[in-house]
């Protein structure tokens, strides 16, 4: 069944930009296209859309077809992004995976689906998968890697675990490993934390959202606007830490702006989100 990503804080996130006819903007993680979609929705205006998964940009590609040469699209991680002479009136960052990336069986992402223990997002890279990963590091850094990335506080307990089980290829075996090493919990599945942080290494996530943060001031004209939408504490806190610090932006969110109960309850994978502003100085 097709499964749709819902834009999250949309409305927020569209008002925050103070989206103007003629604009133009950077969209850094196109995804399905829905945050883009809303900004060409705007008469006039014009999107340089990035995601590093090509499979995602054929599907922002199809959705936004009728906004013709107003789109342009790039697959590149956004932390290598190179604007040349652009200059941008807003960027958004909606970070993390799409649902369609955590739907998609083959991909690896999710202990839903059993499946290769894959989990790169641009899979035209030959980078480590979380295959290498699992079967390849020592007990102590996959305990750090839990620790560091997913908050587990069973790493060390999971680590040796999967040490004793090695090799482990696909995503129900490690779940099943990882069931084993710790006490059940409610509501979320014991593997959760250990899928995340995972994802989290493998696509070197962290490093990728500091570069952007400390890039992309540069990218807007003055009185640009940046918009980062995060999803957990790893990545809320260098946003938050990062726009406060550069002296080049003033910042537009003395808290975040969190969805509404109504939004949560139709999508219930807003319930964490937090988006941040800051402005161009
Ligand atoms: C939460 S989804 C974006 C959803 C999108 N705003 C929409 O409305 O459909 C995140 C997307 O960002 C992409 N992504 C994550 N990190 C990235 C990075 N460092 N560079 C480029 N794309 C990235 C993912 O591949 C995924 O498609």
């Amino acid at each position: 069944m097709e499964t749709l990503h819902h834009p999250v804080l949309l409305q927020e996130t569209i008002a925050g930009l103070q989206i103007r006819s003629g604009g133009v903007y950077l969209d850094t993680t196109v995804g399905l296209g829905g945050h883009s979609q809303a900004i060409l929705d705007i008469e006039g205006t014009r999107v340089v859309a990035l995601d590093q998964d090509a499979g995602a940009l054929r599907r922002a590609g199809d959705r936004l077809h009728r906004f013709g040469d107003r789109v342009r699209f790039e697959q590149t991680n956004f932390a290598d992004f190179e604007p040349g002479e652009s200059k941008f009136d807003g960027m958004i960052a909606d970070l993390g995976v799409s649902s369609l990336q955590l739907d998609s069986p083959e991909r690896g992402f999710s202990w839903r689906h059993d499946a290769p223990l894959d989990m790169r997002m641009d899979v035209d890279q030959d980078t480590q998968t979380a295959a290498d990963l699992i079967n390849l590091s020592s007990a102590e850094d996959l305990a750090n890697l839990f620790w560091m990335y997913g908050e587990e506080r069973f790493s060390r307990r999971i680590a040796r675990r999967i040490i004793a089980a090695r090799p482990l290829n696909t995503t129900m075996q490690l779940a099943r490993v990882v069931a084993g090493a710790i006490p059940k919990r409610q509501p979320i599945h014991p593997a959760t934390r250990v899928f995340q942080a995972l994802r989290i290494a493998v696509n070197q996530e962290i490093t990728s959202l500091e570069t952007l943060l400390a890039h992309s001031p540069e990218w807007l004209y003055t009185g640009g606007i940046l918009a980062f939408i995060s999803f957990h504490s790893l990545e809320d806190r260098p946003v938050k830490h990062q726009l406060r610090a550069d002296p080049r932006l003033e910042v537009l969110t003395r808290k975040p702006i969190i969805p509404t109960e109504a939004e949560i309850q139709a999508n219930p994978r807003a319930r964490s989100a937090k988006l941040r502003l800051a402005r161009r100085l």
